[in-house]
């Protein structure tokens, strides 16, 4: 197949035929909401876009905040963050829930032994209390081998091939077709145990920071094609970053319901 041998660029140059803007759009500085946990008094955020100095803060790309968003969670539903270092979008979940923070009934799981103690560190830091939050670091593709129909809402925001940090860092050398279809298969695999993991009517968001189709789109139609009927999508979305805002990006984001 002829993608297998294409470079990063000759690749992505295919699917976005305006393809170098979109590129200067990802490299270009976006900016940040800090969550400042000792004044957490209303829940308007505003982008900032030059660094501050704030050690009770985290700081997170804007869009980022949208998965929380969209997902919907309430302080009264049992919540799982499937794949949940270095813990970003729980923060600010909790960020959200502030004064009702002992009520949450959270999990936040990750795979990575160094990552989930990142993961650790950061709630511990900015939280008053993490004693109702469970924390648990297993592979999220077996998890429905020991719980199913337990979560009324899921966080499941994958690894991907996170272009923008690849063109970030100056080097895609380490980009193959290869990888790529490596992490799409593990992406849909994550996708199909945190399905099972949902109560029936519960529902999960898929996102993933990447612009390409194979690990969008295209997880959808395999879900679609291998559990028809079970699920409904309610909502799907790619957000590209755009020059004239500092909200950052990409970002894709699909809202799921278990129907069965
Ligand atoms: C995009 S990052 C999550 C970022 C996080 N949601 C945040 O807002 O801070 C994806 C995470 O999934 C973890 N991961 C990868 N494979 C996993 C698996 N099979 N089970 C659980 N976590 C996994 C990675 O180590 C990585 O920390």
């Amino acid at each position: 197949m002829k993608s297998k041998s294409l470079s990063f660029d000759q690749y992505y140059q295919d699917i976005y035929p305006d393809w170098d803007q979109l590129k200067k759009n990802m490299l270009k500085e976006h900016g940040y909401y800090a969550l400042d946990f000792t004044t957490v008094s209303s829940n308007k955020l505003s982008v900032l876009t030059e660094k501050i100095e704030a050690t009770d803060s985290y700081f997170l790309d804007p869009v980022s905040t949208k998965t929380v968003d969209i997902l919907d969670a309430q302080v009264d539903e049992v919540v799982y963050d499937l794949c949940s270092a270095p813990g970003g979008k729980s923060l600010y979940w909790c960020y959200q829930n502030f004064d009702q923070l002992a009520k949450l009934n959270l999990t936040v799981n990750e795979i990575s032994k160094n990552r989930f103690i990142k993961l650790k560190k950061n709630l511990n830091q900015f939280l008053p209390q993490v004693e109702n939050i469970r924390f648990t670091n297993f592979d999220a593709r077996l998890w429905f081998q020991h719980e199913t129909e337990v979560a009324d809402k899921i966080l499941l925001d994958v690894p991907c091939s996170s272009e923008r940090h690849l063109l970030k860092q100056g080097s895609t050398d380490t980009w193959s077709f290869k990888k790529m279809k490596n992490l799409a298969n593990t992406q849909f695999s994550l996708l199909c145990s945190a399905l099972e993991v949902l109560k029936i009517g519960g529902e999960l968001v898929y996102s993933t920071c990447s612009i390409n189709p194979l690990e969008n789109e295209n997880i959808l139609q395999r879900l679609e094609k291998k559990r028809t009927g079970r699920f409904e999508l309610l909502q799907s979305e790619l957000i590209l970053p755009q020059v004239e805002n500092h909200f950052g990006g990409p970002i894709f984001l699909a809202k799921i319901k278990r129907l069965s």
